[in-house]
């Protein structure tokens, strides 16, 4: 593939976020670390270097040896990618006077391909502590804000373009036009990264890699593991066999509800119903790490279980996405490039000895909704909220037991119902119930009551790596608690969770 660009990290929050920006300009992008130079160089048409926390005054800051790039491919050097190359070619970076953080006005713009559409006064987001006091040999300067000279340059002879301030993120108000400059009109990508032609390359080489062969895949529900079989069931047909167990923690309704969606999809699918064998296990279980444990050994059991009924089954499909799979840049530790691991089936044992397929290990998650809207999945399923794989099990605190699952169901059924009906579904990330493992005295009626009490928790994120409480109408949480108090018998009192992660978690255990 000619049509790619080369995302250098050097370790900056943002580098996923500049992926994302290409991305959406229909470009198709990789992100390596920048002390692993990808071998086939050659598949990529433009490169970007990403900022860094690093000084690259420091020693022990990331100064590859870029010579197999320079000059033969045109780059764009964001922030520290900019000060790396005035550092080295004749610049001068030095620390700032004060802190460069946060919005800035483009007070002088240059008339250049590269800043066309761009105008004076136009918004910018900087985040650095160096600045580039002196440009690089041959460099050109392009754009100043009212406090950074050097806020964007070219060298011509080098088609490199440095700029200081960071396109990727929203607060740049012109970023995308930016980027889109460089990468089009400069670099002459091709536009050409859409879900339909992603559909249609990824099914042919799913039929091309797997013929004839008989893949199995477990569905959750969730939107990853539903998009990779529906493009494996495009691929494939009836070889593909997914398995969809009920561990008697899910949703109410849900097993079933979801069930007869994958059928309708045309998935050659099986539900297995093995929640009495999940919860008698749990049974008198009350350490959220046990409890997980238990449920992912028996999720694997069952699996295998399954999985050895389709005969010849040569392939395990996962719904592995791109985020999992980013080598990742230590920002703190030196320059060590660590990957992450990760299953979406709970780790597999090696004994299944089935190859691994994943039709998603390229994509970002929004990228996998618009594929999955490119092949016809229903928006409701797309759009579902997060769902841990242990379930309601890992929100009800302390022992899980069938009476307790009842309950908590219920509440959560009146909960995110009530967020659909009142049109805030859709604006939070996720959300569900915690049965909490306290009984509080109250009042109904003439009776005094000693019954349970929920907490009900909705946050804001992009990732779930942070989050953030959502500041819901007190008229919805008003309605909601007496719904759940009148409706659910067992639950006297409900309080709404206000923490933000970090320091707190989204789920309670
Ligand atoms: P925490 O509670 O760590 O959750 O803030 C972050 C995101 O991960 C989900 N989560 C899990 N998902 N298995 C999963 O598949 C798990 O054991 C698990 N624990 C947490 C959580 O729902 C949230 O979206």
């Amino acid at each position: 593939m000619q049509n790619n660009v080369l995302i250098l990290d050097f370790g900056s929050q943002y580098t996923q976020l500049i992926a994302r920006r290409v991305r959406e300009l229909n470009i198709f992008c990789e992100i390596k670390p920048y002390n692993h130079l990808p071998e086939n160089l050659d598949e990529f048409s433009a490169v970007i270097l990403s900022g860094s926390p690093f000084s690259v005054r420091a020693e022990d800051a990331p100064h590859p040896d870029l010579s197999d790039i320079r000059g033969k491919k045109p780059i764009l050097a964001i922030c520290y990618g900019a000060q790396y190359v005035a550092h080295f070619s004749g610049g001068n970076v030095a620390p700032s006077k004060t802190r460069e953080y946060g919005r800035a006005k483009l007070a002088h713009v240059e008339a250049d391909p590269f800043l066309k559409d761009i105008e004076v006064g136009s918004q910018v987001w900087m985040s650095h502590s160096d600045t580039i006091q002196e440009l690089p040999e041959g460099g050109q300067l392009l754009a100043s804000t009212h406090d950074v000279t050097n806020a964007a340059f070219k060298v011509e002879d080098e088609r490199i373009y440095g700029i200081q301030f960071h396109p990727e993120v929203y607060h740049t108000t012109q970023g995308s036009t930016l980027l889109k400059n460089f990468l089009v009109d400069i670099a002459g990508l091709e536009q050409t990264w859409t879900p339909d032609a992603f559909v249609e390359t990824t099914v042919a080489e799913l039929k091309a890699e797997i013929g004839q062969e008989k893949v199995i895949l477990g569905l959750s529900g969730g939107v990853d593991s539903t998009v990779a079989a529906v493009l494996l069931h495009k691929a494939i047909g009836s070889h593909l066999h997914c398995i969809f167990v009920n561990n008697g923690l899910l949703r109410k309704n849900e097993f079933e509800e979801v069930l007869h969606q994958y059928e309708d999809m045309g998935l050659n699918v099986k539900g297995v119903d093995a929640s009495a064998r999940f919860l008698n296990e749990l049974a008198g279980v009350e350490d959220p790490e046990k409890k997980r444990k238990i449920i992912g050994r028996i999720f694997i059991e069952v699996f295998d279980d399954e999985s050895h009924k389709v005969e010849d089954a040569k392939w395990l499909g996962q719904g592995t996405i791109y985020p999992d799979r980013i080598e990742s840049v230590s920002a703190s530790g030196g320059p060590s490039a660590t990957i992450k691991s990760h299953h979406n089936v709970g780790g597999l044992p090696d004994y299944m000895k089935l190859k691994v397929v994943e039709p998603l290990k390229m994509l970002f998650k929004d990228e996998v909704r618009r594929v999955g809207a490119s092949l016809g999945i229903p928006d409701e399923r797309l759009g579902r909220h997060p769902f841990p794989g242990p379930g309601l099990a890992i929100r009800i605190l302390g022992e899980v037991t069938p009476e307790k699952v009842a309950i908590l169901q219920e509440v959560d059924h009146i909960f995110i119902q009530g967020l659909r009906e009142w049109g805030l579904y859709d604006q939070v990330w996720q959300a569900g119930a915690m049965l909490l493992p306290v009984n509080s005295v109250g009042v109904m009626g003439d009776e005094r009551t000693y019954e349970k009490c929920v907490a009900l928790r909705a946050v804001e994120s992009t990732d779930g790596m942070t989050a953030d409480w959502v500041n819901l109408p007190y008229d919805f949480l008003q309605k909601t608690s007496n719904d759940i108090i009148n409706k659910v018998p067992g639950v006297n009192r409900v309080v709404y969770d206000i923490s933000s992660k970090p320091p707190a978690t989204i789920e309670w255990e």
